[in-house]
């Protein structure tokens, strides 16, 4: 199969929209909630945007070792491009959402293509990048969930809570509204994952 002939090169273009979509979108959550005091929640979807674009990286460049010399590189293609007005909770599920189904259903998909049609190579990404959405969707919706219930800071057991400002550490239940050591507020203690987060 010709690379431009193939459901593959129109799969990657979709890829690279969707991936620069979601690192858009995360960059609007991170803004928002930095404005909301949440500033470690800012710092993981910053980091989650910088993800993003590192697999539109990939698939660009998949696209462009793949493209004859002689294409002027455009390609048309029809995706959904949802935009909704949506406050922090609701954005997080809906990211969440949207990695869960990166994850279990477009990429493995357009994986089988790309095996189907010989780009072992790409099809190899898809599955990869897969697994990375799977983490992402299972962060997302962690925080969700907490940021929902209002218990991102409050633990049934003592956990220790550490400041991303000035890493002063405490054992307990709550973390603190203001650090005692830097004065910073909650919004910069850092959010683990837990175990069970999963
Ligand atoms: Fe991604
Ligand atoms: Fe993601």
């Amino acid at each position: 199969m010709e690379f431009k002939d193939s459901v593959t090169r129109q799969n990657l273009a979709r890829a690279f929209a969707a991936e620069c979509q979601d690192g858009a979108k995360y960059q609007f959550i991170a803004k928002d909630a930095k404005q909301n005091q949440l500033n470690y929640i800012s710092t993981i979807l910053k980091m989650l945007a910088k993800n993003e674009m590192a697999h539109a990286k990939m698939f660009y460049q998949h696209m462009i070792d793949n493209l004859p010399q002689s294409s002027n590189g455009n390609v048309n293609i029809e995706a959904g491009f949802p935009f909704k007005q949506s406050e922090i909770a609701s954005s997080l599920f809906t990211a969440a959402e949207i990695e869960q189904s990166e994850a279990e259903n477009i990429y493995p998909a357009f994986a089988k293509i790309a095996k189907d049609e010989g780009f072992a190579d790409i099809a190899k990404t898809f599955l990869q990048v897969a697994e990375v959405e799977k983490v992402h969707s299972q962060k997302l919706s962690f925080l969700a969930e907490r940021y929902k219930k209002k218990s991102l800071y409050k633990c049934q057991s003592a956990i220790e809570f550490e400041c991303s400002n000035c890493g002063y550490r405490e054992t307990k239940k709550d973390a603190w509204k203001t650090c005692p050591l830097c004065q910073y507020p909650q919004g910069y203690v850092i959010i683990d994952f837990p175990q069970d987060w999963r």
